[in-house]
């Protein structure tokens, strides 16, 4: 079967190689590999060999959801949540899968619930779509306001972890950007051709090219966004990592955050409207990590 659940997990196993994982725990996708170099699949996402994965808290890598709220809450409305809100911490629905031999795709959704009434009281409706090719892994994220007469407003954030040597990625275009620093909490301009993430990285950067890569001698990965103004790079280095249970030793070595966002402003749907923002993710023909 191409497309199954198990255990939780929705896996998609593409006949050409490819394939992918995601939890209905916060609709994470925890693995995504392609055929690179005509040999055995290779993984592109970074997971945490100490990530918890039972449901318990949000998972240390692969791509967590950041909804409704990004980082810790700075507005009433999102004042009862924790750090990115709950989409990551709570379990989601399969609600359609596809297959026409090209394209395995699921659609995963999550409503309200008692436990997110708990802390959110807007009403609102998520699908997220999974999809792989051969070559390609694509995710969209829809934001549907049911709401007569409110408008619903929020930040959102593909937290991609991707498996990558740090000390080697150099991320591009960004140049003339401009960033907050979240390392020093100051507003910059971004002025490196290729940005690396050596030193403790985590920078939000606003008016995003559309099509934004890192690489490394040999290899990279190619991110073409749509809708999401924002990109974030992160990587906590040891001075932060360090202080994350479920951080493993040394791992900050092997990934990178590329996060296409939409945080430094809040998205506003009207009334019955969706919004949606998607990432379409290639690899970079070369040598895998
Ligand atoms: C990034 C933020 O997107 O997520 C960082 O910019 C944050 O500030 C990081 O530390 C990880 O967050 P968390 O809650 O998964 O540890």
């Amino acid at each position: 079967m191409p497309i199954h659940i198990e255990n939780g997990k929705v896996r998609l196993d593409h006949p050409k190689g490819s394939s992918a994982e995601v939890l209905l725990y916060g609709a994470t996708v925890i693995s995504w590999k392609t055929i690179v170099d005509g040999s055995e699949p290779t993984e592109h996402l970074f997971l945490s060999k100490k990530a918890v994965l039972d449901g318990s808290r949000a998972v240390r890598g692969g791509i967590p959801l950041v909804f409704p709220c990004f980082g810790p809450p700075s507005r009433p409305e999102h004042s009862k949540m924790v750090q990115h809100g709950f989409a990551r911490t709570e379990t989601w629905k399969l609600a359609k899968q596809s297959d026409d031999g090209e394209t395995l795709e699921v659609h995963l959704t999550l409503d309200p619930n008692p436990s997110i009434e708990s802390v959110y009281d807007k009403p609102f409706s998520l699908t997220y779509v999974v999809a792989i090719t051969e070559k390609t892994m694509v995710n969209e994220l829809r934001v549907t306001n049911p709401h007569p007469s409110d408008t619903l407003e929020f930040q959102t954030l593909l937290h991609t972890y991707f498996r990558a040597p740090m000390e080697d990625v150099r991320v591009e275009p960004l140049q003339g950007k401009p960033y907050f620093d979240k390392t020093t909490m100051t507003e910059r301009v971004e002025n490196r051709e290729l940005v690396d993430v050596k030193t403790f990285t985590d920078s939000v950067y606003g008016n995003a090219e559309k099509k934004s890569k890192f690489t490394w001698p040999g290899g990279g990965i190619e991110i073409e966004s749509f809708n999401y103004p924002d990109l974030v790079v992160w990587n906590p280095q040891e001075e932060v990592a360090s202080k994350m249970t479920d951080m493993e030793e040394y791992g900050w070595h092997h990934f990178l955050c590329v996060e296409p966002a939409s945080v430094r402003d809040f998205v506003k749907v009207t009334p019955g409207g969706t919004w949606s923002g998607k990432q379409i993710v290639y690899t970079i023909p070369g040598r895998s990590h």
